[in-house]
């Protein structure tokens, strides 16, 4: 079946809203029609979702929350609720991100609770899968248990949608990312491991991308397994990050050429 291609950019802890906006009108002139035939989702810090959420509303880009707390109990003073990234313009969001584990107490099971939260309003799980940099044992088997208990008691059916994003702890903030050979058996893994859970159909339905150090030199390698392609330095540049949406346009649907 023929999965639509994604391009994630994270933005994390940076970007003004006129940068996000700046960056935004400068991908929907490099990018034109292409973007018809791209999943573009973009995950700006809170502050700037708004702004950006009028400008892109009605265009095919999408945008994501980062984060959500989880709990819908109101009293929790600085965090935001997956109703609120809704009513803000999102989509998406992303959940157990490798930053949100070490930073922010999330474990697969809070993870958890966020993937219910996300469901219950509407909004597009993007699940972070990875190993852990001081993993010791087969990877596989680390990524079925992170999936196992970050998805325990979804309904098959309400994840045909989900993304997932395979982003093994080392391969963060490096120059390049991993070999070709290792970033696919982190694919197959989860492919398998969704196949086996969700049914062939569903499994098939869900996008897996790659994240961690993604260059425009790499992206090619990367797609041979890959459904689409995240990053946060490349992604917070608009030139290079079009460059990356131009090469997963050419290696996922023959459009145009990889080169800028
Ligand atoms: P990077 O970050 O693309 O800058 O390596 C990726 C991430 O933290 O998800």
């Amino acid at each position: 079946m023929e999965r639509k291609p994604l391009a994630l950019a994270n933005w994390k802890m940076a970007m003004t809203v006129d940068q996000g906006l700046t960056y935004v009108r400068t991908m929907q002139a490099d990018l034109g029609g292409l973007l018809n035939i791209i999943d573009l989702v973009i995950c700006p810090p809170a502050t700037a979702l708004w702004p950006l959420s009028q400008h892109v509303r009605g265009t095919p880009i999408a945008l994501g929350g980062q984060n959500l707390a989880p709990t819908d109990d109101s009293a929790r003073t600085g965090e935001i609720s997956a109703d609120l990234l809704a009513d803000a313009g999102c989509q998406y969001v992303m959940l157990g991100h490798w930053e949100t584990r070490r930073y922010q107490g999330d474990t697969d099971e809070t993870i958890n609770a966020k993937v219910h939260l996300a469901l219950k309003s509407r909004l597009i799980p993007i699940l972070f899968v990875g190993e852990a940099h001081d993993q010791d044992g087969p990877v596989c088997a680390a990524l079925e248990q992170q999936l196992a208990t970050m998805l325990r008691d979804c309904r098959p059916e309400r994840l045909e949608d989900m993304v997932i994003v395979y982003e093994p702890e080392s391969a963060i903030g490096q120059i390049a990312p991993p070999s070709p050979e290792h970033v696919c058996t982190g694919y197959e893994c989860i492919r398998n491991w969704l196949s086996t859970t969700c049914g062939p159909a569903i499994a098939e339905s869900i996008r897996i991308i790659y994240g961690g150090s993604v260059t425009p030199e790499h992206a090619l390698q990367l797609l041979e397994c890959m459904d689409g392609l995240g990053a946060t330095r490349r992604g917070r540049d608009a030139a290079i990050f079009a460059d990356i949406v131009r090469q997963i346009a050419y290696a996922k649907g023959g459009f145009g050429s990889p080169a800028p």
